[in-house]
């Protein structure tokens, strides 16, 4: 169970109904506690000096390193800190040495963060690139990839949950099929890593990407996971180094290695503290909330004549993202209208996601309503009763 008391740390909930968590999710205060005790009792660099200062700013980055690393289970030396998931996409899609002839499956269900790092690959450097293709309701099956995929298949780039329809993708099965061809699984958990319980271990993924400000978190804080660090770094510079000459450099071990420059430090700590928190709640616990809220919403919402819902119904393997439109009304008015009318925040539009939104033929894209730990029952209610006045009001 969700403690109804945990909204007191989110003081935005006393002003607004918050329902666009997948765009980016609230921070609770002991989170920014945490980031503003580093910036006023021991703001200094990390990993470079040795006064006290600089040691204790060390440590509480290497702890928030521990933290994030133990959440999914990862093991040692396997974990980076980046900017966010897009800039760990990136990392991979320009770190590892494709070859001529290279194939990379992703699939037309992506956000935009991977997707155009493959595209720019293939238009520079000639990589082959497949899109799966969506059922109806954005399930991606595994018997697509295992009818496409080959032995030039180097790696398959895949989203774990849709920021768009909210489908969980099996990628436990894709992992299979990627390592019976001997391709590499790269994991997209934006929208998972914050809202159900994930273990790199189980999943069997080779990279796995989130952002920290999806997961309570600040923004500017994201996370690669690399099964085995073998990619050539985004960045070098300061801290990534073991020993520089006038001739030339050579580059250290573990995380540093990636982490080039000082990094976001306060962020780092706050993410770690963001981990503590999700953690104090129970990531089942997360997961079994957005759950029920999410299939209230979806019953109240087909109850409505005039909308229509996307993505798998209540009995799907699905996370707390609910797209829907109102027939007539473009999903920038409603957004604006549910804004407006009842203080309710949601995002409308693509969703980052321009090519699902052909492949559904939704020109203007939809209304998208994400939850997190902090809604509640009330909250599933009032969206309901709004939408349908909008949608009541129009057909009149
Ligand atoms: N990826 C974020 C979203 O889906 C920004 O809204």
């Amino acid at each position: 169970m969700i403690p109804a008391d945990i909204r007191k740390d989110f003081p935005l909930l006393s002003e607004v109904c918050y329902l666009d968590s997948a765009a980016t999710s609230l921070s609770p205060e002991p989170v920014l506690q945490e980031m503003l005790e580093y910036e006023r009792r021991y703001r200094a660099n990390a990993g470079r000096g040795v006064h006290r200062l600089a040691q204790q700013a060390s440590q509480k980055y290497r702890d928030a390193h521990e933290k994030v690393r133990k959440f999914i289970h990862a093991q040692e030396g396997e974990l980076v800190f980046t900017r966010n998931s897009t800039e760990a996409i990136n990392t991979v899609a320009s770190g590892l040495p494709w070859q001529n002839g290279d194939e990379v499956i992703t699939s037309l269900v992506e956000h935009h963060s991977n997707l155009l790092p493959w595209m720019r690959l293939r238009d520079r450097q000639g990589i082959d690139l497949r899109l799966l293709t969506p059922g109806p309701d954005g399930t991606l099956d595994p018997s697509a990839l295992e009818a496409v995929i080959t032995k030039k298949t180097r790696l398959v780039a895949i989203t774990h949950a849709s920021n768009v329809l909210g489908n969980v993708v099996p990628v436990g099965e894709f992992a299979k099929i990627c390592h019976d061809h001997g391709a590499l699984l790269l994991v997209d958990g934006s929208q998972s890593v914050p809202h159900i319980p994930v273990d790199v271990e189980q999943l069997g993924c080779d990279y796995l990407c989130f952002s920290g400000h999806k997961m309570l978190g600040p923004t500017g804080t994201g996370v690669l996971f690399m099964k085995n660090p073998g990619l050539e770094p985004l960045l070098v510079g300061g801290g990534s180094i073991e020993q520089v000459t006038a001739a030339g450099y050579t580059l250290t071990g573990g995380y540093e290695r990636y982490e080039a420059g000082t990094p976001n430090i306060s962020g780092a700590i706050g993410l770690g503290r963001a981990v503590g928190y999700l953690e104090a709640l129970g990531m089942e616990d997360i997961q079994r909330h957005e759950q029920d809220l999410t299939r209230r919403i979806l019953a109240g919402l087909a109850g409505i004549g005039n909308v229509e819902v996307f993505g798998p119904g209540p009995a799907g393997d699905r996370i707390g993202v609910i797209s829907f439109t109102i027939r007539g009304l473009n999903p920038h008015d409603v957004a604006v209208m549910l804004d407006g009318e009842a203080d309710i925040m949601v995002r409308s539009g693509h969703h980052c996601c321009m090519p699902l939104m052909q492949h559904l033929g939704l020109a203007d894209g939809t209304v998208r309503a994400s939850l997190h730990c902090y809604n509640t029952i009330e909250d599933a209610d009032l969206l309901v009763d709004a939408v349908r006045k909008i949608a009541g009001d129009w057909e009149r």
